[in-house]
């Protein structure tokens, strides 16, 4: 005892890094329980600024561990570009980092499945970081798991399972070049050598840690809104980015779990396809688009932008059972005369106050929208919550209200520093 979840609320990017380093002082661990370099967190320490793919935003902080729990989908490529740029900028990696024994690796075919599939009609536009192929073989028993990669007659034998459909697929589908087991294995063998000291069973770790009453923070990658299960499917992710995917992914009992830290952003984002009913297609969300710096982290393509979706953050408070919200990127509605909130949404000619789940009917709703006055003042140097504007604070009420848990952190501003701890 005792864990805690940092979890995205929306579709993913609500700064949940941000919120990770910024807790992350006090903590004895740091564990990614889900997805894979589809994520990019950024986080930002005086003037410089870190961007993660995989490793854990902990790993700044010196006397963190930071572990890739068995339900991260681990890039081996990715994960030494990372760990070398990090390196060269001071940061101590080696004997920092542990990955899960049974943590599905990230094959090259798993990338060049996707970037087809996202060419194809129907692609929802995904990150190209092989996720849905990796984890679609994970569930059909073909994967190929951190502990397989130091046997290399083993991993050929693997390789060559995984390979048999899909070659056929490449082949005749794509008209593409096939993949050779040996080959891949021979590529990877730089890597393999690398990783091996850092593999190790990290539920067993994460559990000791737990009964000696250290702290291990999960960082969840993505949002609620692209869970497997529980987002707008098919425009989701592969993975369980919501708290129930930190038992699955990590290895650990849901006793061990005291705060359930939700991420929200003060109005929303999203990155790829799919149904947003509060969008802002006008000058609004280009304003929103352009102060925010709302521009992917992994991809760089440009988030669609929309005001606050209270159907949306319902479903997320119940689906998480968070117990409190570090609502972020307040600064950027400063300077707005007034502000929007989606309080239900107009389907069928109905007024409807929770999310139909079917991302057909989502695309038929319309927003329901209530305003409320903005305020004017430059919140980015504000330290104390009383020092908000009057309105600022209502808009942070409201939301609380919304939500039903309480607001415990706000950021002002993406660096490190520009965090309120809201007194409670
Ligand atoms: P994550 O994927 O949830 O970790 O979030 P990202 O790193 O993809 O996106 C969040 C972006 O907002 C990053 O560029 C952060 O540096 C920035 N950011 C974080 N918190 C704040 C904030 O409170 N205000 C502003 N203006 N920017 C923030
Ligand atoms: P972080 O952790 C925002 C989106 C993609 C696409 C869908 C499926 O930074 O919040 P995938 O590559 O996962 O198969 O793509 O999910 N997506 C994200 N959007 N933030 C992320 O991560 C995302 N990870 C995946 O844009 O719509
Ligand atoms: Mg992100």
């Amino acid at each position: 005892m005792p864990a805690h979840v940092v979890v995205g609320t929306q579709w993913g990017d609500e700064a949940k890094a941000k919120v990770v380093d910024y807790l992350a002082e006090n903590i004895d661990a740091v564990a990614r329980y889900n997805g894979g370099a589809n994520a990019g967190h950024t986080v930002a320490v005086g003037d410089e600024t870190f961007i993660f793919h995989l490793i854990p935003s902990g790993i700044l902080r010196s006397r963190t561990k930071c572990i890739l729990a068995s339900g991260v989908a681990v890039d081996l490529e990715q994960l030494f570009i990372e760990s070398n740029e990090l390196v060269e900028r001071g940061i101590v990696v080696e004997g920092n980092l542990l990955i899960s024994e049974d943590a599905h690796v990230v094959m090259p075919y798993h990338k060049a499945l996707d970037i087809a599939r996202n060419k194809r009609a129907g692609g929802i536009g995904t990150t190209a970081r092989g996720i849905g192929p990796v984890y679609a073989d994970k569930h059909a028993y073909c994967g190929i798991r951190a502990g397989d990669l130091f046997d290399r007659k083993r991993l050929i034998e693997k390789l060559e399972i995984a390979l048999v459909e899909k070659n056929v697929v490449f082949e005749q589908l794509y008209k593409m070049p096939t993949f050779d087991p040996e080959r891949i294995a021979a590529e990877l063998e730089p890597y393999i050598r690398k990783i091996e000291p850092f593999v190790a069973n990290t539920s067993l770790i994460i559990n000791e840690m737990l009964d000696e009453g250290k702290t291990v923070l999960f960082e969840g990658a993505q949002g609620t809104m692209l869970d497997i299960d529980h987002g707008t499917y098919p425009f989701v992710s592969s993975s369980n980015p919501i708290v129930g995917g930190v038992c699955v992914g990590a290895g650990i009992g849901p006793q061990h779990i005291d705060r359930i830290i939700g991420v929200v952003k003060a109005y929303i984002t999203r990155v790829g396809s799919g149904p947003m009913v509060s969008e802002l297609t006008n000058d609004d969300g280009e304003y929103l688009r352009e102060k925010g710096g709302e521009y992917g982290a992994t991809t760089g393509r440009p988030r669609r932008c929309g005001w606050f979706d209270c159907l949306v953050l319902k479903h997320a408070k119940r689906v998480n059972g968070l117990t409190e919200v570090a609502l972020t990127k307040l600064d950027v509605l400063d300077g707005l005369e007034t502000i929007k909130i989606c309080e239900a949404y107009s389907y069928k000619g109905e007024r409807i106050t929770e999310l139909p789940k079917n991302a057909a009917a989502l695309n038929e709703c319309e927003p329901i929208l209530t305003e409320i006055p903005g305020w004017q003042e430059d919140t980015s140097q504000i330290t104390q919550y009383e020092d908000l504007p009057e309105n600022a604070r209502n808009y942070v009420s409201s939301l609380e209200e919304i939500i039903g848990c309480p607001v415990t952190f706000i950021g002002v501003g993406p660096k490190r520093s520009q965090t309120i701890k809201v007194p409670r």
